[in-house]
Parts: C-alpha cells; structure tokens; sequence
C-alpha cells in the first residue's frame, strides 16, 4: 500500500468483527476478480454468478467496469497510468466490500499483471480470487457486443484493449473460464462448484 497523502491518521476499530458479519452472513468474505479482454463474457459470467448465489442465500455484490468509470472513476481514461488508477480505488472498494462478508465480483479487463497483483497484495490471503476469462481476441472480436473492436480497427478508439493496447495473462490465477469453450452455465457451475469446495459459501 502507498503511503497516504494525508497524515496524522488513526485506524478505528468497530465493535462488530468481520467474522462476527461472515457468521450472519453464512459465507466467507472474498473478491471473484475477473479478468480478461472486452467481450470476454465478464460481467455477463458476474451477473448469472450472482444470481446463482443470490438463489443459495448468499450475500453478493457486482463491481463493473462501464458502471463504475460512470462514477467514481469518471475522472479516468483509458492510458496506461488511468486503467492503473482504475484497478487501485476498484482494489480499494473492493476490499472494502470483501472486510463486509460480501462476495465481490469485480469485472474489469485489468490488463496489467502489476495492478492485479497489486490488489491481491493489499487483501488478506484467500480473499483475493483471480479469474481469468479467457475468450480469445478472435472470439472476443467476433462477438464485438458493443460495437468497440470495429471502430478501435478503424482507429476510431485509441488505446483499445488487444488492438492498440496490451492485455497480460495472468500467470498464476486461481481459475480459468473459457467463455469461447462452455456455456454461460457452465461457466458458473465451475465457479460455484470452485467457491463451495474452497469454503466460500460457509461461515
Ligand atoms: S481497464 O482496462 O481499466 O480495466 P475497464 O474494465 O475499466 O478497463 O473498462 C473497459 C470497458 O470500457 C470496455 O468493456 C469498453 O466497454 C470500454 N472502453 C472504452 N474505451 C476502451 C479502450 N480504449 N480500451 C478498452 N476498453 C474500452
């Protein structure tokens, strides 16, 4: 973690441990951080995952990327200092969702492996599992959902992601989904199965 700008800070504790939320919550805290090219089929495997363990009882919550650079990060762009500046405040909210007892998906393209290994190094270990989504560029630009890859071939988008700017596999991540392979629903039942044998969905 950087040193923060502002100083002369206290850390306060609650009351009420993160344990103490997880135990009402009947599941373990974590961030599902996906990763992968535009189209790759992330938010679309975060929301039909969330559904899924919405259906189960579970406690959940989607960071995604449109979403949140409508917001918070509607300061930032797309060069390579801004997409890290992105994946460090989502890191940030995302941890702070993960200390809450949800189950976090963040879906982001992070196609830098320094950032995404910067976020697992500020969670505690275990809260932090990196999914790789990983749709070939061919496959990704076949689908071109939102009509992106086109213009960013015409030169109508600097920076694309894959085109003109670099996506890094992950090299060691938790779980890979083929989204260009299986369907949508087995792709959540890899998910789900791999959360349940790794303790996620108990207290
Ligand atoms: S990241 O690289 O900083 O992680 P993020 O996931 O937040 O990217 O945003 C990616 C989304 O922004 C894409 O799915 C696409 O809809 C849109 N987008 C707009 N311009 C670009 C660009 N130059 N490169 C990649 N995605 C872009």
């Amino acid at each position: 973690m950087s040193d923060p700008k502002s100083k002369n800070l206290t850390w306060h504790e609650g009351q009420v441990s993160r344990q103490d939320r997880e135990q009402k919550l009947g599941q373990g805290g974590c961030t599902i951080w996906l990763t992968g090219l535009s189209g790759s089929g992330k938010s679309t495997l975060a929301v039909a995952a969330e559904k899924a363990l919405s259906d189960l009882g579970k406690h959940t919550y989607i960071l995604d990327g449109d979403n949140v650079r409508m917001g918070l990060n509607n300061n930032l762009g797309f060069s390579p200092e801004d997409r890290t500046e992105n994946i460090r405040r989502i890191g940030e909210v995302a941890k702070l969702f993960t200390d809450s007892g949800a189950i976090v998906f963040s879906s982001f393209i992070s196609p830098y492996r320094a950032d995404r290994d910067a976020v697992r190094e500020i969670m505690a270990d275990g809260d932090f599992v990196e999914v790789y989504v990983a749709a070939s560029l061919e496959v990704c630009e076949s689908r071109d959902v939102k009509g992106l890859y086109a213009k960013a071939r015409k030169g109508e988008i600097p920076e694309f992601t894959g085109i003109s700017a670099p996506y890094e596999e992950p090299s060691a991540p938790e779980l890979v989904i083929d989204t260009g392979d299986q369907s949508l629903e087995q792709s959540v039942a890899v998910l789900i199965e791999f959360l349940e044998k790794s303790g996620y969905l108990s207290a």
